[in-house]
């Protein structure tokens, strides 16, 4: 069984606990979050993490920030609701599922002013966890529509980590893997690195391994070498937001593994729920990419490996463009070709 990632404990006055994942694979630690500020913590230093994680967090986050609204006025209640989110949502900009989950909370509020507040309040806890339920079973039907696109044989390439830990509990790229594996399928899954945070190396082997599938871990700069010698007959990644048209945000170092994936004619699939596409952005120019601080490339796990006062940037997220990718595989359906119609057929 898959391990709960995040998860809300108890009543209306109850908390959220969560993988640090910060701590793996060394350690497989949970942490608590009581109160907003510690949500947004964990989220900003991210150990919760993954775009549908983030949704999960952003939901359960409203839910610890409003036990500090005592208003007694439905109105006044939603005002407060609303610095709940936009704080939360100060947390990270790139993961759409962020703001999706925290508009589909406002939206509950919104719909049920007519209400006591504290049957708002109630209403907002079931939602929540209504969205970690659903997500649950949206990653597994990810997960089967998936599994088709692996074969017998096949080696698998993934970057960063878009597993369990990502999601509720079953993830989205590797539910794909994870399907093909419950049919019985043979194949190797390739785990790039994912520099500088390390999520490949540190989360997706350590998930792939628990779940007895093979797997092999790359440095990020392999990739091609690897493709070359024939090991590699699709590569499966996650996604933090899709825009309109299908171009798609998501760890650094994906678009670079799209082209490198294209040079050597191999499919490059890309796994998410709809929750993560922005049809509101009409390309992926407009999606903010987040930058982080300096030290996750200068001295990432505590060991400084550049020079004091080097100048660094560090973009966490690329845009690989629609036309890198052969498929998006959400719970709805496959997207073929991605397009602004095409997505527009699956999303309705
Ligand atoms: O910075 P992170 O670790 O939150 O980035 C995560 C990713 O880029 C994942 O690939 C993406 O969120 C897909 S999660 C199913």
């Amino acid at each position: 069984m898959p391990l709960p990632t995040i998860e809300w404990e108890g009543n209306i006055e109850g908390r959220v606990r969560l993988i640090d994942q910060t701590k793996l694979p060394t350690e497989l630690k949970y942490i608590y979050c009581e109160d907003v500020k510690s949500m947004w913590h964990a989220i900003k230093t991210l150990m919760v993490r993954g775009a549908p994680a983030i949704g999960i967090a952003a939901v359960t986050g409203v839910v610890l920030g409003i036990k500090d609204i005592h208003a007694d006025n439905s109105e006044v209640f939603l005002k407060e609701l609303k610095n709940v989110t936009h704080y939360l949502g100060s947390s990270r900009p790139t993961a759409v599922n962020l703001f999706w989950g925290l508009s589909r909370m406002e939206r509950v509020a919104r719909e049920n002013l007519n209400r006591p507040v504290r049957e708002i309040k109630e209403l907002l806890l079931k939602e929540a966890i209504n969205v970690q339920n659903e997500d649950k079973s949206i990653c597994r039907q990810i997960g089967e529509n998936g599994a088709k696109f692996i074969k017998d044989g096949d080696g698998v390439l993934t970057h960063c980590n878009a597993g369990g830990l990502a999601t509720a509990d079953y993830g989205t790229a590797l539910a794909v893997m994870f399907k093909a594996y419950e049919h019985g399928k043979k194949f190797k899954v390739y785990a790039d690195e994912t520099r500088p945070l390390l999520q490949g190396a540190r989360l997706t082997t350590w998930e792939l391994m628990h779940a007895g599938i093979d797997v092999t871990l790359i440095c990020d700069n392999m990739a091609a070498h690897v493709m070359k010698l024939g090991k590699i007959q699709c590569v499966i990644v996650g996604a933090d937001r899709i825009a309109a048209n299908g171009d798609t945000a998501n760890k650094i170092g994906t678009y670079g593994v799209s082209i490198l994936a294209k040079e050597h004619g191999i499919p490059f699939y890309v796994a998410a729920p709809v929750s993560t596409f922005d049809l509101n952005i009409a390309s992926g120019d407009a999606i903010p990419i987040e930058e982080r601080s300096s030290e996750e490339v200068t001295c990432g796990f505590g060991k400084r490996t550049a020079p004091e006062g080097i100048k660094v940037f560090n973009p966490a997220f690329d845009v690989t463009p629609a036309k890198n990718i052969k498929a998006i595989i959400t719970e709805k359906g496959v997207i073929e070709k991605p397009s602004r119609e095409s997505v527009q057929k699956i999303l309705g």
